[in-house]
């Protein structure tokens, strides 16, 4: 296995936490992407995890030439809810998810999901964690990687840990919502450790 660090492309504390957890674990480095924050931001208006991920990738990529550059898109489907917030998971509470521009405090996110829910009984509140993991170079996506994580939404928030939606994801292999967890067991659970681990054999793989 290569010594390089892994380049990141996120903001999102809670999300390198959990990258950086389980790269330990592989003996794999990971790092952000150089001049990260002053690089022009990339609109997360594609239809799917995958066209966001590889977007996302791509372009960052290309601000590391020769660098492997890995990006995530991510978020929570609701059965009830036809699939959303999906790719709108970010800025669900905000006046126009759609407009892919800014998002959401997650409170007010939890918080819309709880209402949109608020007639619907526990039996029908099927959800599921999707993350979608681009490694790119140069511009280029090299593979994607897809995990997922089966859980149900509580009507009311559980636990201090985690971002996002984790307080209201009850997950029943453990009987816990993901906010209940630390981020070694959320990221042996979770969409994202699934798809990371994925996404580190690969790496493995390569020369
Ligand atoms: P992204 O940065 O576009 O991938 O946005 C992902 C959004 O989906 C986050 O802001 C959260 O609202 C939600 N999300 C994704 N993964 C998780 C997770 O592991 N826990 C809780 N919420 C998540």
């Amino acid at each position: 296995m290569t010594s390089r660090p892994v380049l990141i492309a996120t903001f999102n504390l809670g999300k390198l936490r959990e990258f950086a957890g389980v790269a330990e674990a592989y003996g794999v480095t990971i790092a952000g992407v150089p001049g990260f924050s002053s690089l022009p931001p990339v609109i997360e208006d594609g239809a799917t995890f995958e066209a966001n991920a590889r977007k996302k990738a791509e372009a960052y990529s290309l601000a590391a030439p020769g660098e492997l550059v890995l990006a995530d898109d991510s978020g929570l489907e609701i059965d009830a809810l036809g699939g959303a917030p999906g790719v709108h998971s970010a800025r669900y509470a905000a006046e126009e998810p759609h407009a892919a521009t800014t998002n959401s405090e997650d409170e007010a996110n939890c918080a819309r999901v709880l209402r949109e829910l608020r007639n619907i009984p526990p039996e029908k509140r099927a959800a599921r964690f999707v993350c979608v993991l681009a490694a790119a170079r140069d511009g280029q996506t090299l593979q994607v990687f897809r995990g997922t994580a089966e859980g149900t939404i509580l009507d009311a928030p559980r636990g201090n840990n985690g971002f996002g939606y984790d307080p209201l994801f009850h997950f029943p292999q453990i009987g816990r919502t993901f906010a209940e967890l630390s981020t070694t067991e959320k990221t042996r659970y979770s969409h994202r450790g699934a798809a990371f681990r994925m996404f580190l054999s690969w790496y493995g793989r390569q020369t």
